[in-house]
């Protein structure tokens, strides 16, 4: 009966979110949680935010992967200012964990003297409640700040007993929604973007969801998808163009 609830557990979550369980120590987790009481929630209703916690690896800084910031600025920022949209740029992180991600592209822009008009809005998206609780409050440890420059971390964050707080990034809009990137509803409420940050989210899903995945940041997208290196590549370069470049494999939409 226990290991019955586990498995339909796992799959349940892996149906929803994604996310692939299935090692012994993933179903020793499960299980733990249906012992101490676990709520198994009901066809109709959300996995509550325990389970999503339980089931979510978080890990993110700012500057992580730097390479892909460096081609925001370097390459894509560039094109987009030269367009003639007056449009606002949208830049999308999904997923964005805690906020570090939406930062660092805030923090990198802001460093830059773009030379449109243009408004700029970044929007990250979590499926963990308390991931996006800590990106709304803009409170980091000195680990998540640690790759940051000295003189951005000066101008831009007030000291907070150890930890630091991101200040207002005026001129930049920023907004973090609590979603799953396979509910279609959220996409709705999304729009289309000019760039999508997908890392390190999709070596944790199946290829059948990677590849619904993919085709739905093509239905999004204008510009500009980022992969985590260890991410779909696979399936990325039949649904984009593969632009290669010192920064890695970045793809474009067809
Ligand atoms: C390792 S973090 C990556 C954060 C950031 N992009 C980076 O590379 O540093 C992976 C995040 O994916 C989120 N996640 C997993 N499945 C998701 C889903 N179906 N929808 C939205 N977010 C999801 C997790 O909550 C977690 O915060």
């Amino acid at each position: 009966m226990r290991e019955e609830s586990i498995t339909n557990l796992l799959e349940r979550i892996q149906h929803e979110t994604g996310i692939v369980l299935s090692r012994v120590s993933d179903r020793d987790r499960i299980g733990r949680y249906l012992d101490r009481g676990g709520e198994i929630p009901s066809n109709s209703s959300p996995l509550s935010s325990e389970l999503i916690n339980l089931i979510t690896t978080n890990e993110t800084y700012f500057e992580r992967e730097s390479h892909h910031f460096d081609y925001l600025m370097g390459k894509i920022l560039p094109e987009l200012e030269n367009n003639s949209s007056s449009k606002p740029i949208r830049i999308l992180s999904a997923p964005c964990s805690s906020g570090e991600e939406v930062y660092t592209i805030a923090l990198r822009i802001l460093s830059y003297p773009l030379k449109c008009s243009r408004a700029i809005e970044i929007i990250g998206v979590d499926i963990s409640e308390e991931m996006i609780g800590k990106a709304k409050s803009g409170i980091y440890s000195p680990r998540s700040v640690h790759a940051l420059n000295p003189e951005i971390l000066e101008k831009y964050f007030t000291n907070e007993g150890e930890n630091y707080r991101i200040n207002p990034l005026n001129g930049i809009t920023i907004r973090f929604i609590c979603g799953n990137v396979f509910d279609p509803y959220l996409w709705g409420e999304l729009g289309e973007f000019d760039v999508i940050f997908s890392r390190n989210m999709m070596i944790y899903f199946d290829s059948i969801k990677n590849r619904s995945l993919l085709e739905r940041f093509r239905d999004h997208l204008k510009g500009y998808l980022i992969l985590g290196h260890a991410d779909e590549h696979m399936q990325a370069r039949e649904v984009f163009t593969p632009v290669r470049s010192e920064s890695g494999v970045i793809y474009c939409k067809n």
